[in-house]
């Protein structure tokens, strides 16, 4: 959303901290940090581990947290209901109090094999349950087929979208060789980011008529590169994953967003 001044921060906390006396010390810590802010220029959203997601759904609602931060999942399975062992549900989630839901992660992609069928139909699974999906994409490799890559993940991860379900979505860009967890990873810059972003709403736009757009960026952001993104106009927030985990800079990242 080019129009919204508030930026959105995600912390994926993908399968950290190991305890909930962690999670806790992480919540508190934010939390002292949001009661000592007037002004907040961004929305919040926590995606816990799956084990966690009721105890923080509650902490949210208390203190600080109240209207200031949503609670986010960070898978969904396809299907409501059925014989699916291990498999967490849309209504299921959605009772907990959960309002986003990541789809896509390069790590269920590459590492898991979700296909664009699958992560297909678990965004439709969000769409259908009335929660936000925050749609994960980009390219495993930055080289001369990174275009023709990213325009057929766009096609088919969102294939069979209406344009109104299409502008309910985030849209993460992702590029999966600066994902910290990854050996090698070297941050992307803003302009290479944005020349990715431009390529998926310029193919979004043409297939789908979208002219509202709600872009994050998500790879290594730490305190040290946040604000070099966060001022283009082009991307509205940040998907953080290992530095969501680290309390003391996560803070200095959310202080670092205006
Ligand atoms: P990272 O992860 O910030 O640790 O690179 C981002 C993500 O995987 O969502």
């Amino acid at each position: 959303m080019e129009t919204s001044a508030k930026k959105t921060v995600i912390a994926n906390w993908k399968m950290n901290p190991q305890t909930w006396a962690e999670a806790e010390q992480i919540l508190d810590f934010v939390n002292d940090y949001l009661e000592s802010r007037n002004e907040k220029e961004f929305s919040l959203v926590f995606c816990p581990p799956f084990v966690f997601l009721e105890e923080v759904g509650k902490i949210l609602k208390t203190s600080h947290f109240e209207h200031e931060a949503s609670l986010g999942a960070q898978d969904i399975f396809w299907e409501d209901s059925g014989a699916d062992t291990g498999e967490v549900s849309g209504p299921m989630l959605s009772k907990l109090g959960v309002q986003y839901v990541i789809v896509g992660h390069s790590e269920r992609r590459w590492k898991l094999g979700e296909s664009d069928d699958v992560v297909n139909k678990k965004l439709k699974a969000v769409l259908r349950n009335e929660m936000i999906p925050v749609v994960c994409v980009g390219e495993r490799v930055r080289d001369d087929s990174f275009k023709e890559v990213l325009k057929e993940q766009v096609e088919k991860t969102f294939a069979g979208l209406s344009h109104d379900e299409l502008e309910r979505c985030i849209i993460a860009y992702e590029p999966v060789w600066a994902i910290s967890t990854n050996p090698n990873a070297r941050p992307d810059t803003p302009e290479s980011a944005i020349e990715s972003i431009k390529i998926i709403r310029d193919f979004l736009t043409f297939n789908f008529q979208l002219s509202t757009f709600n872009f994050l960026y998500g790879g290594s952001v730490t305190s040290k590169n946040v604000a070099d993104f966060i001022r283009q106009k082009e991307i509205d927030g940040v998907l953080v994953g290992g530095a969501s985990v680290n309390k003391e800079e996560f803070v200095k990242i959310l202080s670092l967003i205006k």
